[in-house]
């Protein structure tokens, strides 16, 4: 029998977390997010989380450091007010790409976000496309990440041509390119990129065959829109079609992205909704809910069953 369980979304994705509730037949739990006039984030749970497993949903999306504090203050309310179990949901994990020191006296800042994580009391993480596999050591406690792939790869199935490239914009990106390649029948080809700022990026070398085809240029992520603007660029001198599909699974789309990816090479960008207030007057903008795919992994933790056909 599954213990008792209740959905606590924070404020920076909630139709999402109400999507799951929905898929899950019941209603978000009843909590009040406030602010104090100096900024400091005040939780008050509106409803009795006692013995019960409770899933805090919460994307570590843009203004990043408030909702992580939004999920940590949530986290320690549950946590005294005796919830069984505390499960993070966080579609986007932001922090990811720190997950290495680049030069001297710097910090791995997503190390740091898993050790707060396990301080406030969390026992288990569900995620979504981690930006780097190796994240997931960085905590102690159990760490289940989805992958958006094989959502997106059922819409894409229908909507790219046959003979379709799979691109990788840098070397991070091959394994999921592989994976989306798999499904839809495709061939990989990958870029090598050299960031030169937090900006800006520039594609020195492509592997692989791209002439005359069309390309599906892949990514766990779409930020500043400069890593896929200079994938675009460099695919289209090497002789690609000018055909081209693009597909995240996290839509930060930070001011300018948009822009970035308005090349009329640029046929569709498809996301999903991991990352919240996602335009609406972009007609080559497709989005795809995760929800079903987060709320089909909840419903297995709480039966005690495999994720493994999820994957
Ligand atoms: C980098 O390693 C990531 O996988 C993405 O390629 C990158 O973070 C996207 O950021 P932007 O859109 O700002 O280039």
């Amino acid at each position: 029998m599954p213990r008792e369980f209740i959905i606590i979304a924070g404020t920076a994705n909630p139709d999402l977390a109400d999507a799951i509730a929905t898929e899950l037949g019941m209603s978000a739990g009843a909590c009040a997010i406030e602010r104090f006039p100096d900024g400091e984030t005040s939780v008050r749970l509106l409803e009795s989380v006692r013995r019960k497993e409770v899933f805090l949903i919460q994307s570590l999306s843009p203004p990043v450091n408030d909702h992580l504090v939004e999920l940590l203050v949530l986290a320690d309310a549950c946590r005294r007010a005796a919830a069984a179990r505390i499960t993070a949901v966080v579609p986007y994990l932001g922090y990811a790409r720190s997950d290495k020191r680049h030069g001297r006296r710097e910090s791995i800042s997503g190390r740091m976000v898993a050790d707060v994580f396990e301080a406030v009391g969390i026992d288990h993480v569900v995620t979504v496309d981690l930006h780097a596999p190796q994240i997931e050591g960085f905590f102690h406690i159990p760490v289940d990440s989805l992958t958006a792939v094989p959502t997106l790869c059922d819409v894409l199935h229908e909507k790219v041509p046959p003979g379709i490239v799979v691109v990788a914009p840098d070397a991070g990106a091959l394994r999921m390119a592989t994976d989306y390649a798999h499904r839809l029948k495709g061939t990989v080809a990958v870029l090598h990129k050299r960031r030169e700022s937090g900006t800006g990026t520039q594609v020195t070398h492509l592997v692989g065959e791209v002439g005359g085809k069309p390309c599906l240029i892949v990514d766990d992520m779409i930020s500043t829109g400069g890593t896929l603007a200079s994938g675009i660029e460099a695919l289209l001198k090497a002789g690609a079609r000018p055909e081209l599909t693009i597909a995240a699974t996290h839509g930060l789309l930070l001011p300018g992205a948009r822009q970035k990816l308005a090349h009329e090479a640029v046929k569709k960008v498809f996301i999903t909704d991991t990352v919240a207030d996602l335009p609406s007057d972009w007609s080559r903008l497709h989005v795809i809910s995760i929800a079903p795919l987060i709320a089909g992994s909840l419903k297995r933790l709480l039966e005690h069953r495999s994720l493994g056909d999820l994957y």
